[in-house]
């Protein structure tokens, strides 16, 4: 039996991504709620309104807030951010189907904002802490481990607009605040943190969709350092906190292979990983930047401000774990002309030897075993897989025991592919513990905004027009899961 004992098989969920109630019980706004949504050809588009009332959009990546404008939530667009899934008042039936299906481990995050609503406030809010405890305390009387994230791309859009987001030193301060108060409130109810969803994604994407200048390489970097420095903060206080408390980081896990022998591909490759991968994980889990930062920061000019307590911070606050999301891998190569294909956060050459997804996203669960082992090979921390799975066109229809339902093969198929090659990782050597497949219940895009991309073993009748019961279906991956998890991995079919 390859999985060992105890092994923390779950699902994975974000809360600006499924609790919706984003005004409710004095919840403050985050950037995902001045975004619309978009389609796989289309972008998501960000709100605003300029100084003389006029009103704007422009496209979620690449884009500049125009001199003087302020986000906005304007008539006429449609912010599915806003109601999600409504996971905020459906989560007690969430998680109990959840339990049904045998989850050791459910991976959630807390929204900032519902904690401290602009970001600066002293005293946080009483009904932001409510809501996780009693989420947190649901999930107890079904022992599942919480996993849950401290920051899921939604900083306080009060932060972001006013204080300059995260290239502002200022902001470590107060996710410090915003960590003590969380670890605190939460002590005995969560053991497993992680500190910044798919931190990567700041620099690694940066250029690739649209070309980006050197200044906004600096911005992005300084984004980057002064996120490392709170997370080691993070990873200090949790320890003092509570001894117990185990912190990991969470990085976005696109594996590339170069497209050809040629030599350049190859060392484009290596170069590729440096800055997409080992960049943030060197960081998070040695303490340290590694010997390569300095060619990625002369490439676009970059002077960082580093003190030297921050170098002392990021070497006694390396992460307990290592997490990564993993969906598809794709391709680099130095040649004109290649065939492109699109990935979460990426754009790569196309490899021809894998199918993609409706999205184009190129699945290959034999990158998640080829990403383990180098990952585990480097750090040799602890693993987890806390994203993973096919977003997918589904569609609802009359089981035989006349229950709505989806038959979802293609979605059971891509997730047996992938955990056959976790379970190959484990015979190798990789120290993996846990895995949470991305969406467990039906959300909303990060990427598009839709809700008709799902990975659920959970439908949710919600459509991308802002319809739908939001009443909740077993899909037949729901059966599958459950049985994977009885048999901790034994049986796949
Ligand atoms: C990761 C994010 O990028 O991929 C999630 O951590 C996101 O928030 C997931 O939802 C899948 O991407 P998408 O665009 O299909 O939602």
């Amino acid at each position: 039996m390859a999985f060992p004992e105890g092994f923390l098989w779950g699902g994975a969920t974000a809360a600006n991504q499924c609790e919706g109630a984003w005004d409710v019980d004095g919840r403050g706004p985050a950037k995902t709620d001045v975004t619309t949504g978009g389609t796989v050809d289309t972008p998501r588009m960000i709100t605003y309104r300029m100084p003389d009332g006029t009103e704007g959009a422009m496209p979620q990546w690449g884009a500049k807030l125009p001199e003087g404008a302020k986000y906005a939530v304007l008539d006429n667009y449609l912010y599915p951010n806003h109601d999600g899934i409504d996971f905020y008042h459906h989560y007690k039936e969430d998680i109990a189907l959840f339990a049904e299906m045998g989850f050791k481990q459910f991976r959630m995050s807390i929204s900032w904002s519902r904690i401290f609503p602009k970001g600066i406030e002293d005293e946080p809010n009483q009904a932001g802490l409510d809501f996780y405890r009693s989420v947190f305390e649901e999930l107890k009387k079904y022992d599942i481990e919480p996993l849950v994230t401290m920051w899921h791309f939604d900083t306080p859009l009060y932060i972001e607009e006013e204080l300059g987001d995260w290239k502002n030193r200022e902001t470590i301060a107060l996710f410090d605040k915003y960590a003590r108060t969380i670890l605190t409130e939460y002590k005995g109810l969560v053991k497993n943190w992680l500190t910044f969803n798919e931190i990567n994604n700041t620099v690694s994407f940066l250029g690739m969709m649209v070309p980006a200048s050197d200044e906004e390489f600096q911005d992005a970097y300084q984004h980057l350092h002064n996120q490392f420095v709170a997370s080691a903060h993070a990873v200090k206080m949790a320890h003092e906190i509570d001894p117990e408390y185990r912190v990991g980081c969470m990085i976005c896990g696109v594996v590339d292979y170069p497209l050809t022998p040629d030599p350049d591909d190859i060392l484009a490759n290596r170069y590729m990983w440096e800055k997409s991968l080992f960049y943030c994980g060197d960081v998070q889990c040695k303490g340290k930047y590694g010997t390569y930062a300095k060619r990625l920061w002369d490439e676009h000019n970059v002077h960082l401000d580093i003190t030297e307590q921050d170098l002392i911070d990021l070497a006694e606050g390396p992460v307990d774990f290592y997490t990564f999301s993993y969906y598809q891998s794709s391709c680099v190569t130095t040649h004109q002309g290649a065939e492109t294909t699109a990935g979460n956060m990426t754009i790569g050459a196309k490899n021809p030897y894998l199918e993609a997804s409706d999205w184009g996203w190129q699945i290959d669960p034999k990158g998640l075993r080829y990403i383990l082992e180098v990952m585990y090979d480097r750090y040799e921390k602890p693993m987890m897989i806390v994203e993973n799975g096919l977003g997918a066109f589904d569609e609802l229809v009359e089981g035989e025991d006349g229950q709505l339902t989806v038959h979802d093969p293609y979605r059971i198929d891509y997730l047996r592919e992938h955990i056959k090659e976790m379970e190959i990782a484990i015979e190798h050597g990789v120290d993996l513990i846990g895995y949470t497949t991305w969406g467990c219940i039906d959300l909303v895009s990060a990427g598009t905004g839709e809700m008709r991309k799902r990975y659920g073993f959970i439908y949710v009748d919600k459509n991308d027009d802002g319809t739908g019961s939001y009443a909740r279906y077993k899909k037949d991956s729901f059966d599958w899961y459950k049985k994977v998890i009885a048999t901790n991995g034994a049986d796949l079919d």
